[in-house]
C-alpha cells in the first residue's frame, strides 16, 4: 500500500460521495476488477481509465475539459500495477508511459459501466397526466424568489420543486411573483439564459393592432406548441401574467405525451403514421420566413416520447408520397378528436403574479376567446431550452451532494 492519504481530484467539477470503499483489486494488462465494501464488483478497461484520469496531462485543471488525445500515446495503455492507496483511491501504474495515476473511489463507483442505463434515464421520472374538471397545475408560492440570492437555500426551496414538476409533469405554476413589466427575464435567468426569437427576448401576449400572430388577438387559440416551425422548437415556455381583468380567456393545457399514448392505445396505425409522416410547419410573417418539416410525434433513442409538434395554424401544405396523404389526414383527425376531449385538459385563469413554466415540446396550450374591451389581459412570455432546466437541476443535485460530503467530514 502506498502512503497517499488525500483523495485525488476528479476529472470534473462535481461532488462524488463515497457510497462504498474499495476493498480489493485485481488487474491484468488491459483490465482491472475491483471489489467494493458492499460486495459489488466493477470492471474497467485500461484504455478507459487512462482517458478518464484527472491529472493535468489528461484534463486542463482550469476548465476540467480533456486535453489528452489518446492516439498520441506511445502505445495502448497497459496496467503494470494496480493497488488501493492509503486514501482509499485506486492507484495504477501505466506502461509504457511510466505514469502513475490515481482514481477517486466515489467518482469511479458512480461511473461503473453498469450505471449507464441510470445515467441516460430522465433526471426526474416522466409521469403523464390527464386533466378534467377541478384539476390544476402544481402550484408553488414563489414570493421570495427574487429576494433570494442565486444558489442560496431560499432559491433552492422554490426552484427545486418547480424544476421537478416541470421535468416530471411538464409544467409548474409559480405564484405571487412581482407584476412589473420585464421582471420575467430576471426570474427566468434563475433557471438559465433566455432563447430569443423573432418575437424578441420577451414577448407580450395581448391584443394589439397589426398582430403578427393569432396569439396577439383576442380570438381562441387551439391546442398548440409554440414555434414548431424551427428545427428544434423551444424546450420551455414561460408565461407571466401581469394583468388579467377580461371576461373569458381561460388558459387550457394538455399533456401531449398523454394524448400520444392514448392515440397509440386506441389507434396504433394513426399513431405510427404520425411518428413517420413529415408535415410542413411554416410561419411566413412580413419580415421572417421560418419553415421546418418534421413528424408530429417523435421518439428518442430509447423509444420513449421525445416531443410532439402540433399547431394547426402553423401547418403548411402537406407534400409527401401520394399514398401517404389520406392516411396522414386520417391520423391527423384522430389526433384532433382526442385533443378536443375534455378529459385531457386542465383549465385555469391566470392571476396577476402567476408564472406558468411548461415544456413546450411536450405540453399543448390553448386559450379561450376573450372580450377585448372587458378589461386588460397582458402576459409576458419567453423561451428557454430543456438543457437549461436539466443543467440547473443537476447543479441543485450537485450542491446537495457537496453538502452531504461536508456533513460527513464534520
Ligand atoms: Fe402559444
Amino acid at each position: 500500500m502506498t502512503t497517499d492519504t488525500a483523495l485525488p481530484p476528479t476529472p470534473d467539477y462535481d461532488a462524488w460521495p463515497i457510497e462504498a470503499r474499495l476493498q480489493a483489486v485485481e488487474s491484468s494488462p488491459r483490465q482491472v476488477s475491483v471489489r467494493w465494501s458492499d460486495g459489488r464488483v466493477s470492471r474497467y478497461h485500461s484504455i478507459w481509465l487512462r482517458e478518464n484520469a484527472a491529472d493535468d496531462t489528461t484534463v486542463n485543471p482550469a476548465t476540467r475539459e480533456r486535453i489528452l488525445d489518446l492516439s498520441t500515446l506511445p502505445a495502448w495503455p497497459e496496467i503494470a500495477n494496480a493497488e488501493i492507496d492509503g486514501s482509499g483511491a485506486l492507484c495504477i501504474d501505466f506502461v509504457p508511459e511510466e505514469r502513475r495515476l490515481r482514481f477517486h473511489p466515489g467518482w469511479l463507483r458512480a461511473h461503473d459501466y453498469d450505471n449507464a442505463a441510470d445515467d441516460e434515464a430522465p433526471l426526474v421520472p416522466v409521469t403523464t397526466w390527464r386533466g378534467g374538471p377541478g384539476e390544476r397545475p402544481d402550484s408553488l408560492d414563489a414570493s421570495g424568489l427574487l429576494d433570494s440570492e442565486p444558489g442560496d437555500d431560499a432559491e433552492e426551496a422554490i426552484l427545486a420543486p418547480a424544476l421537478e414538476a416541470i421535468l416530471g409533469k411538464g409544467l409548474a405554476r409559480l405564484r405571487n411573483l412581482p407584476t412589473e413589466p420585464g421582471s420575467l427575464e430576471a426570474i427566468a435567468r434563475r433557471i438559465g439564459p433566455v432563447r430569443p426569437t423573432n418575437f424578441g427576448q420577451l414577448f407580450d401576449v395581448r391584443a394589439k393592432p397589426e398582430p403578427d400572430s393569432n396569439a396577439y388577438t383576442s380570438i381562441a387559440l387551439p391546442p398548440h406548441v409554440d414555434l414548431p416551425t424551427r428545427e428544434y422548437h423551444p424546450g420551455l415556455q414561460c408565461l407571466h401574467c401581469l394583468e388579467n381583468s377580461v371576461a373569458g380567456g381561460e388558459a387550457v393545457m394538455l399533456d401531449g405525451f398523454a394524448v400520444a399514448e392514448a392515440l397509440r392505445e386506441r389507434d396504433p396505425q394513426a399513431y405510427a403514421t404520425l411518428t413517420r409522416v413529415r408535415w410542413r410547419f411554416a410561419n411566413t410573417a412580413r419580415t421572417t420566413d421560418h419553415v421546418w418539416h418534421a413528424p408530429m410525434i417523435r421518439l428518442d433513442a430509447r423509444g420513449e416520447l421525445l416531443e410532439v409538434r402540433i399547431a394547426d395554424f402553423l401547418r403548411g401544405p402537406l407534400q409527401t408520397d401520394f399514398a401517404e396523404v389520406e392516411p396522414a389526414y386520417e391520423a391527423l383527425m384522430a389526433l384532433q378528436r382526442l385533443l378536443r376531449e375534455p378529459e385531457f385538459a386542465i383549465r385555469f385563469t391566470y392571476q396577476p403574479g402567476d408564472l406558468v413554466i411548461f415544456d413546450n415540446r411536450r405540453l399543448l396550450h390553448a386559450r379561450d376567446a376573450f372580450e377585448g374591451d372587458s378589461g386588460h389581459r397582458w402576459l409576458q412570455g419567453c423561451y428557454l431550452e430543456r438543457d437549461e432546466i436539466r443543467s440547473r437541476y443537476r447543479m441543485i443535485q450537485r450542491a446537495r451532494r457537496q453538502r452531504r460530503i461536508g456533513a460527513e467530514e464534520r
